[in-house]
Order: structure tokens, then sequence, then C-alpha cells
């Protein structure tokens, strides 16, 4: 298990690779697997705005397709006074592949406080729902 510290430090250093020229809101997140590798995700930024990419997602998304299944934790960082946690889509995709995992928020100087994704996501619609 890596230090919350580190995992902080890897989501501040995705954060600088972000691509936000148009919100100009840089972002990173750093996913722990189960095996402690961890996976780090920037926003990547659209024209057209909508295909903008979270870094939450970009980081899921690329753990995902490395073949990691299960998760401990995401750092996400921005550079805010108050913690940005991770948005709506964001949630639902986190508890598809990783469940209640633990949410550390923070920003470029300090950590921002720490959170179960069941907390943020209450009532969640999952794959249970489809097997009645
Ligand atoms: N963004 C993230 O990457 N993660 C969040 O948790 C909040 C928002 C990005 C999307 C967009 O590129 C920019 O921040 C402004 O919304």
């Amino acid at each position: 298990m890596v230090e919350h510290t580190a995992l902080i430090e890897a989501a501040r250093a995705a954060r600088e690779r972000a691509f936000a020229p148009y919100s100009t809101f840089k972002v990173g997140a750093a996913l722990e697997c189960a095996d402690g590798t961890v996976v780090t995700g920037c926003n990547i930024e659209n024209s057209t705005y909508g295909l903008t990419l979270c870094a939450e997602r970009v980081a899921v998304f690329k753990a995902v397709s490395d073949g990691y299944r299960a998760f401990r934790r995401i750092a996400v960082v921005a550079d805010t006074q108050d913690p940005t946690p991770p948005c709506g889509p964001c949630r639902q995709i986190l508890w598809e592949f990783c469940g209640d995992i633990e949410v550390v928020l923070a920003n470029l100087t300090e950590e921002k406080g720490r959170y179960q994704l069941k907390d943020l996501l209450p009532l969640p619609f999952d794959a249970r729902l489809l097997r009645p």
C-alpha cells in the first residue's frame, strides 16, 4: 500500500500533463490498484467541449485496459481551496470498476479530505440490479 502522500504526489504530477486549454482547469488523478500499482490520469479536453474526459475516468480506463480489475484508492488533485470531488459521471464509473474505494482529495499544497465512494454516490445503480 503506497502512502497517501505518495498517491497525492502522483496525482499532482499527472495534473501537470492535463490538456485543458479551454477551461484551464487542470486535474490529476492517481488510482491505486490492489497490487499497489499506481495508474494516473489527467483531464483531456476537446474543442467540442462535450468530448472532454475527466482525470478520474482517464485513470480508470487506462487501468482497466491494462488488465487491472481491483482497486483500493483514488487521489484527485486540483488547484482549488475547496476540495474538487469527482463529478457525477465519474462517481458512476468509479463505482462500476472500483466499488466502495476511498477517495482522497487534495490541492497543490495539502490534503483536503477523505471520503468513501458509497457516501459520494448513495443508492447507486449497478450490475446487481440487472440480475434480479
Ligand atoms: N474535471 C476533472 O477532470 N475531474 C473532476 O473531478 C472535475 C472536473 C475536469 C473536466 C474539465 O476538463 C475541467 O475539469 C473543468 O470542468
